[in-house]
């Protein structure tokens, strides 16, 4: 009837192929696709911090009625304080206002539809390359997605120069996408002088700075991951920031992460906000309450906080000390081509320069899963898996 004139729409780039990785018989396989952290035997535990806030959460929860549209407030109140600091200008004069939303990509999705709605004839500029998700997420709401050089692929770094040259001539009022640590997926990020640079061109050219932070905790630690978004912070700019907490506090399936909007003002805030509050009302009505419930409980309690810090540490250990063994088995199998640049990329993904052909053999030959670009998620490396790994990609170098 109307279905079956339907085109069959193609797997998703990267969620697509964990469906295909269990259906996959191989004894052997491997998924390096999903950014989803694993133990060095090869699972994903809950954290021990969200283990115990789970318990006491729960014997406080009194109620399942609905939370507000935009989430609890002392949800809003502890991400703030992660992303400007306690005390910031940004937050003592009420500049900023946080929504809990159904994770990352639900907060992107909602400024998608606030700047569709409120701006119509701005574009949004993406990083070249960016995460599968995002150029779809944004058209999805209507937007004109644009993009600016990011990677260097023949020299394994960032196109600095290029990237600064683009973002010195965005238009004024566009949106501009920025990553804000651990760039996904090629692990570079700019260093502090570059920040400095991008936020001054975002001042200079006037258009709105939008950081995607998934993956705070990651690079260098908690705090530290913040510096580049805190460039943007200067008296009376304008800013969005997407947080998401499936990766630093391993809740993926909670759904749980962030949209903060900053004014140049109180009001301005005031005014962002209440139009961001009709595009959540309209598309998802309110929040899910149970995972922020848990990232809050961890964030007001110090002896959770400092556990939950160690813990986001050991899991940046971890990947960091996989990264260094994979450069150093692959050289071990007699791989001529040298992998040092993988040391040099942070977070969880790794921009590995294997081609689509080779992505594709190892899938059939080897049954391990990367994504099409190249992109490896080493924190699904482990003991168990890296020589597999590693003699499976030399043969198909
Ligand atoms: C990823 O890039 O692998 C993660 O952000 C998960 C996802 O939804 O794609």
């Amino acid at each position: 009837m109307f279905f079956s004139s339907l085109e069959m729409a193609p797997p998703d780039a990267i969620l697509g192929l964990t469906e295909a990785f269990k259906k996959d018989t191989n004894p052997k396989k491997v998924n390096l696709g999903v950014g989803i952290y694993k133990t060095d035997d090869n699972t994903t535990p809950i954290l021990t911090s969200v283990r115990r806030a789970r318990e006491k959460f729960i014997n406080k929860e009194t109620t399942k009625a609905y939370l507000p549209i935009d989430g609890a407030p002392e949800y809003a109140v502890e991400v703030q304080k992660l992303l400007f600091s306690p005390g910031h200008e940004i937050v003592a004069n009420q500049r900023a206002a946080t929504a809990h939303t159904p994770g990352g990509t639900g907060a992107l999705r909602v400024v998608g539809d606030f700047v569709h709605r409120m701006f119509p004839r701005a574009s949004i500029w993406l990083s070249s390359p960016t995460w599968e998700n995002h150029p779809n997420i944004f058209k999805a709401a209507g937007l004109t997605v644009k993009s600016y050089p990011y990677y260097d692929a023949a020299n394994k770094c960032l196109d600095f120069a290029n990237m600064i040259s683009a973002l010195n001539q965005v238009p004024q009022g566009d949106v501009v996408l920025f990553h804000a640590c651990c760039h996904n997926p090629s692990g570079m990020d700019p260093n502090e002088e570059q920040w400095r640079q991008i936020a001054r061109a975002a001042q200079a050219r006037k258009f709105i700075p939008f950081l995607d932070f998934a993956y705070q905790g990651f690079a260098d630690g908690i705090d530290q991951d913040a510096a580049g978004l805190r460039q943007f912070c200067q008296p009376g700019c304008e800013l969005f920031v997407s947080s998401s907490f499936s990766k630093n506090f391993g809740l993926y399936n909670e759904r749980v992460g962030a949209v903060t909007v900053v004014g140049a003002d109180r009001q301005a805030r005031e005014k962002a906000f209440s139009q961001i509050k009709i595009c959540i009302r309209t598309n998802y009505s309110n929040p899910p309450a149970h995972g922020a419930a848990i990232v809050t409980t961890v964030l007001q309690d110090n002896e959770l906080r400092s556990l939950w810090e160690q813990e986001v540490a050991e899991m940046r250990g971890r990947i960091n000390g996989m990264r260094k063994l994979f450069a150093d088995t692959l050289k071990a199998k007699g791989v001529a081509q040298d992998f040092s640049f993988i040391t040099n990329q942070r977070g969880m993904f790794s921009f590995s320069g294997l081609n689509k052909d080779q992505v594709q053999k190892l899938k059939e030959k080897y049954a391990i899963y990367i994504v099409g670009s190249g992109r490896i998620n080493v924190a699904g490396i482990t003991a168990q898996n890296i020589g597999y790994l590693c003699e499976s990609i030399a043969d198909v170098l």
